[in-house]
């Protein structure tokens, strides 16, 4: 059985950012020839080099890839080849990957809050940039690096700004009173000193980095220190559903105003864009196991890639792919989802609109799932998927 599925596979890529990956014209190819237990996570090469080029062309600073969003090898190598040289990364392992997948990327360690060996070894493997939100972190940094005097040292600040889905600003983030002395502290011990902020995932309203760029700005003015760098995070959005963002650009146009607007038109500018640049680059395919009624019982779930779905209740686009060769009907209807654990969180409330002739054998497809969906996995029950294939041409 083994034998014959290798030999069904088609062959594997030679793109050094695709090698091991095998390679089809759908989504419907893929799972036909994978003929996989687990869900399939699609990947579409096309897709993210276009995203790249979309930030590198409009953005005018720096663009650092959030490695949360999607740490798989291809992904990180296929940024590479489409010109993305610098990354975020939040944990010592993430500095491990990328170090070692792409040796010559520059690295900036932006969770404000890490571990004494994670600072250490990140140092160590070359990384120079680091945020923070307190004095106790900043104070751990300085001595885990021996007073290094080579840090770009970024002060997380807690910006209060509307517009984004996914709040992020409860746990990390300086408040603003606290700001200009800590600034000042800082630029004791950085070579280079910067702030940063994260407006909150899938950001809606443009005006939202703006209004973040204004209060940096108030604070940095307030603590009357030089500043070299102002990072604007992640948060950028993506079309799902029912959340139809304005265009990418138009968030770049916005940001530059601000910068512009607060005298940063000389300083060194980054952002964080995790989501925007590769949640429409993927997808989950996920096999109907079985149908009860308006009830399906997914080989993903909510301890699986589709946490997003199930948690947050994500309004995913979807794609129904049959698994033998009939067509589905006309009628649509809402349907429930169970992930393939034994736990009952282990649901996806939908409703998501289906053919109604749906049945047991059939994959449901999450598009838009190239973010926050693979690396989501817990193998909670031995239920997880290593199968990631690139489809190169047009979804499903
Ligand atoms: C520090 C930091 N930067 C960037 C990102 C990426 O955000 P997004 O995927 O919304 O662009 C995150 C997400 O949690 C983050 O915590």
């Amino acid at each position: 059985m083994q034998v014959l599925e290798v030999l069904r596979r088609s062959p594997t890529n030679e793109n050094w950012a695709l090698e091991g990956l095998n390679t089809y014209a759908s989504v419907r190819d893929a799972i036909a020839a994978e003929d996989c237990n687990d869900s399939v996570h699609v990947f579409y090469p096309e897709k993210l080099a276009e995203m790249a080029t979309r930030f590198l062309n409009g953005f005018r600073g720096t663009n650092l890839y959030a490695v949360k969003a999607n740490p798989h090898p291809a992904i990180l190598k296929s940024l590479w080849q489409a010109g993305i040289r610098d990354f975020d990364v939040a944990s010592l392992r993430e500095v491990d990957l990328v170090s070692k997948t792409l040796p010559g990327a520059n690295l900036y360690f932006m969770h404000p809050v890490k571990s004494r060996q994670a600072i250490r070894y990140a140092y160590a493997m070359g990384v120079r940039g680091f945020s923070f939100d307190t004095l106790d972190e900043l104070l751990k940094i300085e001595e885990e690096t021996s007073g290094a005097t080579d840090l770009r040292l970024f002060l997380r600040l807690g910006v209060a700004v509307q517009g984004a889905a996914y709040e992020l600003s409860g746990k990390f983030g300086a408040p603003l009173a606290l700001a200009p002395l800590m600034l000042q502290r800082a630029r004791l011990s950085a070579q280079r000193l910067g702030v940063c902020f994260h407006v909150g995932s899938q950001c809606m309203r443009p005006e939202a980095f703006a209004d973040a760029i204004g209060q940096a700005a108030a604070a940095i003015k307030a603590a009357d220190v030089k500043l070299d760098i102002i990072d604007v995070g992640g948060g950028f959005p993506v079309a799902y559903p029912g959340m139809e963002p304005p265009a990418l650009e138009e968030y770049f146009r916005v940001i530059h105003a601000a910068l512009d607007t607060h005298g940063f038109e000389d300083t060194e500018t980054l952002c964080e864009p995790g989501r925007a640049l590769v949640a429409e680059a993927g997808a989950v395919a996920a096999r109907i196991e079985l149908r009860k009624g308006t009830d399906l019982y997914l080989n993903d779930g909510t301890y699986g890639a589709l946490f997003d779905a199930g948690v947050p209740e994500w309004p995913f686009p979807l794609d129904l792919v049959a698994g033998d060769d009939r067509t589905f009907g006309e009628a649509v209807i809402g349907y429930r989802a169970y992930g393939p654990t034994c736990d009952s969180c282990d649901k996806m409330a939908g409703p998501f609109p289906l053919a109604a002739d749906a049945r047991e054998g059939d994959w449901v497809v999450f598009e838009h799932l190239g973010a926050y969906g693979l690396t989501m996995q817990a193998r909670f029950n031995g239920f997880y998927s290593e199968t990631l294939v690139a489809v190169s041409g047009t979804p499903t």
